[in-house]
């Protein structure tokens, strides 16, 4: 006996279509109309979208960072994902500088055993190639592990960042394999100098976290990583949280000139901004310290735009939360030890079909695909993941389209104390969640049990 998800439109990045979606097992058996229900258990859905589970490939989940821990760790984050429509994440492990690749992998797997609620996978973030760069054969080691992407940092000097050098070699490595370099494009350096100068001026407030990060940084190392990838003869680049217009600009123009360059963009900078959100009383601005910082409101538009028109692929979180009340004030008197990040995961599918679908910004099929389908293609999971379709894992969201929500850190399921989005309305959310076919979500109660989650071995993607 089966599910039969019943009368439903069923959504795709390629059609939306009334049809019943019947599970077996873990996977999808058939979507076609007028499936008979024939013993199977059914899920009416009239009136319901039916579409394939969120994959929010950007989330750092437990995360040693800024002297301190991400606040979600793997029980907690995927939980909340889940309760809000995603069903697979990729989560960064992180190299740790001396430390080989290998042993990121181990430590990342053994935080997620036993404590995953969704499946979920990794990227590996280098920091490190070892001496005479004899952890670059790791590269090849991890994306026999199922590690088709690497992360490396433009920006976090003296922590994280690496140098033009390291990220040549690993795009040439990875340019053999197949596997995609992500980056987090900043010029570190030229931050850190106008960070000197804003604190050696008295500015230590978080607004100065933002004003010492300008968008010329950003589309600088978009630029210069572009190029490293042309150098590297044509390595396969996904620009993370792209942040504002200039940027988008630079991913827009390599496009263009059929370079293989991807980008994501995440719903903070859609829907905050420097002069809505920041300039708050006392400390409070410490809640939106995150990187790249936000950014002002004209750059919004034309990132939806960019969205819309395929410029950028893929809209994620970089959940990487923290609390206020012991953790942001690390940085009280000092902007530069506010650990950056903020909260998200749970949200991503509202925000982005309210202010995407309900708006008019992006079509159903696009929300789909930005959300689901796209980063599973780009990843190297499809059509596992990411699609309805027979023989696929049976990810599935029941999304009530009127449905009226307001989130608010009262009633959230990440673990901070506060919202970046709190009093926002939105109208659509998920339903049910089926994650594997199982029944993890239902009226926004996780349902499922904690550990079910499998790490999901990726492959490289294809061109
Ligand atoms: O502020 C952020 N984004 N924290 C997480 C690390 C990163 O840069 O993605
Ligand atoms: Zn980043
Ligand atoms: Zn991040």
């Amino acid at each position: 006996m089966g599910i039969l998800i019943k009368g439903g439109k069923v959504v795709s990045a390629a059609t939306t279509m009334l049809a019943d979606v019947l599970v077996e097992g873990e996977t999808i058996a058939q979507v076609a109309p007028g499936i008979t229900a024939n013993g199977h258990r059914v899920v009416d859905a009239t009136g319901m979208l039916v579409l394939p589970g969120g994959i929010d490939v950007h989330t750092h989940l437990d995360m040693p960072f800024g002297g301190t821990v991400s606040a979600d760790d793997y029980e907690w984050g995927t939980r909340a994902a889940a309760i809000g429509g995603t069903t697979t994440v990729i989560d960064f492990a992180l190299q740790s500088m001396g430390h080989p690749m290998s042993e990121a992998f181990k430590t990342w797997r053994a935080k997620s055993e036993g404590k995953a609620c969704i499946d979920y996978a990794l990227h590996m973030a280098v920091t490190d190639l070892g001496p005479n760069d004899a952890w670059l054969d790791e590269v090849d080691a991890m994306v026999a592990e199922g590690i088709s992407s690497f992360k490396i940092f433009m920006a976090y000097p003296n922590a994280l960042m690496v140098d033009d050098a390291t990220i040549f070699k690993l795009m040439q490595r990875t340019k053999k394999l197949g596997a995609l370099v992500c980056v987090h494009a900043e010029n570190g350096t030229v931050i850190d100098a106008i960070v000197q100068q804003a604190l050696a001026a008295g500015h230590t407030g978080p607004l100065y976290h933002a004003l010492s990060r300008p968008v010329e940084a950003e589309a600088e190392a978009v630029h210069r990583v572009v190029a490293l990838s042309e150098l590297a003869g044509g390595a396969k680049v996904y620009i993370v949280h792209v942040s504002n217009e200039k940027a988008m600009l630079e991913v827009k123009a390599a496009r263009e000139r059929g370079l293989p360059v991807q980008g994501e963009t995440c719903m903070q900078y859609l829907v905050l901004s420097i002069e809505d959100d920041m300039g708050k009383p006392g400390f409070e601005d410490a809640k939106y310290v995150f990187t790249p910082p936000l950014r002002e409101k004209k750059n919004q538009a034309p990132l939806w735009k960019a969205l819309k028109d395929d410029v950028l692929q893929v809209i994620s979180t970089d959940h990487c939360p923290f609390r206020f009340a012991d953790q942001k004030t690390l940085g009280l008197g000092n902007f530069t030890k506010i650990p950056n990040g903020g909260p998200g995961i749970e949200n991503r599918m509202q925000l982005a079909y309210h202010h995407g679908v309900n708006q008019g910004r992006i079509s159903l099929e696009r929300f789909v695909e930005i959300s689901a389908e796209a980063p599973a293609r780009i990843f190297g999971m499809y059509p596992r993941k990411g699609i309805l379709a027979a023989g696929s894992d049976a990810d599935i969201l029941v999304w009530d389209p009127e449905a009226k929500y307001t989130i608010t850190a009262a009633t959230q399921n990440m673990h901070t104390d506060y919202s970046i989005f709190e009093g926002f309305q939105v109208k659509g959310n998920a339903r049910q969640v089926f994650s594997r076919g199982e029944l993890v979500v239902d009226s926004g109660r996780f349902v499922g049990t904690v550990g079910r989650g499998r790490y999901v071995h990726r492959e490289v993607p294809g061109e």
